[in-house]
């Protein structure tokens, strides 16, 4: 029986590894992490993240051929083939700090395949790295390797987070590269075969390691260019009178543009887009693409535009003072159907809010109040200055709650920052009632009827929509 080991239970490593073992009884999967609450957890009937049907996956499969583990050395040690899923944050401080990928679990990973191994093994990039990174690894996995032979191929992952399962089940494509000699072909053929349990051939697009490593960057800059250009155009339909969603509709209707990722907001967020544009700006850099990297610079100086403008939307709309006054902030996770913060929109809002005196009341379904306090304690790295880390915030400007009835209660304005269903259909009448007048709504997901709720009374802001 195969066997394939993924390094990293995170967000990626998990549900890939379990859509594998789902469709591939013939294969055996462990999955490994250092972070031993982590592994537990998947081990439980409480699994580390919330991901819509991911829980059925799981059930059906672990123990069977699908295991979670601590033993990170023996199931490397006893794998065909290796994933590397493990994190890639940008980089805090030193050489290209605020820009370039840290490479440090990366390349500890690596160093431990090398040393642990005593067969020959495939080796995937699974997490997205720096294009010529397969380089640098290879050059680590072949030193000191007793001849034993490694492939390094790159397969870059494109799951959304809260259609993970969707995306991986049936996905628009996969992408595998590999060296283009004669093991470097047979490698990419064994991935392929795996992928090809559930996946059509015509979706499997294989090229070399290079271009598969750029594509993953290249993908992930072009959808959050696309969020920084509709949400640059919404300003300009609040200073116009035009309707960012009509305007996103007339253009989506065009087949070369399509429809999808038009959508308004607060701005984009997620572990990702920013990290991965940061990164792609700093090859340029490195590359001496000036041009090239103030071009891409620009779409994340957008997003964080569009954060600050949002915060001073709701400053100025009430009276230019929200010292003091309760403001309900109903979403806290960076996208519905997800629990995950990191590098949410929201965080952002709040501290800005925060900065001006606010006093935050704050409810989302899935994000724990733990997370969200952790979240406004940890100093956040201001990625332009690196060397300048934005001061922490005192946790008495905040308080979470679990129903968002009482986090409006008696509040002067509510800002709504992700796009749950459940803030589509809350009970707006009895809200209004509850809160201070005048009443505001900021909806920065574009997600409540603007005319019914300026009907009940409120002053409704809505990012691109006149005012
Ligand atoms: P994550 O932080 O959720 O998970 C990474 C895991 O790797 C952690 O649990 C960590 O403990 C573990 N780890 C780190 N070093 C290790 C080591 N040496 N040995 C064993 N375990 C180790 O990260 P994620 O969101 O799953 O992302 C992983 C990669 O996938 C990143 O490069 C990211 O850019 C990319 N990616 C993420 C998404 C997404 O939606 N989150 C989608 C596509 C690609
Ligand atoms: C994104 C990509 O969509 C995935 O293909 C990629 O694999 C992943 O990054 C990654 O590399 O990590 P993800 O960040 O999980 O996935 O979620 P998205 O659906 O892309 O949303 C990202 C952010 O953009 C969210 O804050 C979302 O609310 C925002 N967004 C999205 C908008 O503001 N408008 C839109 O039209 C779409």
């Amino acid at each position: 029986m195969m066997k394939i080991c993924c390094i990293g239970a995170g967000y990626v490593g998990g549900p890939t590894m379990a859509m594998i073992a789902l469709n591939c009884h013939d294969i055996d999967v462990a999955v490994v992490d250092i972070a031993a609450p982590r592994i537990n957890a998947w081990n439980s009937s409480n699994l580390p993240i919330f991901e819509p049907g991911l829980d059925d996956v799981v059930k059906a499969c672990r123990g069977r051929n699908l295991f979670f583990s601590t033993d990170v050395e023996k199931h490397v040690a006893e794998a065909d083939i290796v994933f590397v899923s493990v994190n890639t944050p940008t980089k805090l401080r030193g050489l290209g700090a605020g820009k370039a990928a840290d490479l440090t679990y990366w390349e500890s990973a690596a160093r431990m395949i090398a040393d642990v191994s005593t067969t020959d093994k495939i080796v995937v990039e699974k997490s997205t790295v720096p294009v010529k990174t397969a380089e640098a690894i290879e050059k680590i996995l072949n030193h000191n390797s007793n001849g034993i032979q490694f492939q390094i191929l790159s397969n870059p992952e494109f799951l959304a987070e809260g259609t993970a399962i969707e995306d991986l089940m049936k996905p628009d494509r996969v992408l595998i590269g590999g060296r283009e000699t004669p093991d470097g072909k047979k490698a990419i053929e064994t991935l392929k075969d795996v992928y090809a349990h559930w996946v059509p051939a015509d979706r499997i697009i294989t090229m070399n390691l290079w271009s598969a490593e750029l594509s993953k960057l290249a993908a992930n800059a072009l959808l959050a260019q696309r969020i920084s250009s509709v949400n640059a155009m919404s300003a300009l339909c609040e200073a116009t009178g035009a309707d960012v969603s009509e305007v996103a509709y007339a253009v989506g209707k065009d087949s070369r543009i399509g429809p999808r990722f038009l959508n308004a907001s607060v701005g984009y967020g997620g572990s990702c887009f920013q990290k991965d544009i940061l990164n792609l700006v700093y090859i340029c850099e490195c590359n001496g693409l000036t041009e090239v990297a103030n071009y891409w610079k620009q779409v994340v100086q957008i997003n964080d535009y569009q954060k600050a403008r949002f915060v001073k939307r709701v400053v100025s709309s009430m009276f230019n003072t929200v010292s003091g006054k309760k403001i309900a902030i109903l979403g806290f996770a960076f996208k519905k159907d997800t629990g995950d913060t990191r590098e949410t929109a929201a965080m952002d809002v709040c501290r800005g809010l925060i900065g001006d005196k606010a006093q935050l009341s704050i409810y989302d379904p899935q994000v724990t109040r733990e997370q969200i306090l952790r979240d406004l304690a940890v100093d956040k790295l201001d990625w332009d200055h690196p060397r300048h880390l934005q001061q922490s915030l005192n946790s008495k400007h905040v308080s979470v709650v679990s129903d968002p009835y009482e986090a409006t209660k008696g509040a002067h304005g509510v800002c709504i920052l992700t796009e749950w269903d459940e803030f589509k259909t809350l009970e707006y009448e009895r809200i209004y009632k509850s809160m201070q007048k005048p009443a505001f709504v900021f909806d920065g997901r574009n997600v409540i009827d603007v005319n019914e709720l300026r009907k009940i009374g409120f002053i409704v802001y809505s990012v691109g929509k006149p005012l």
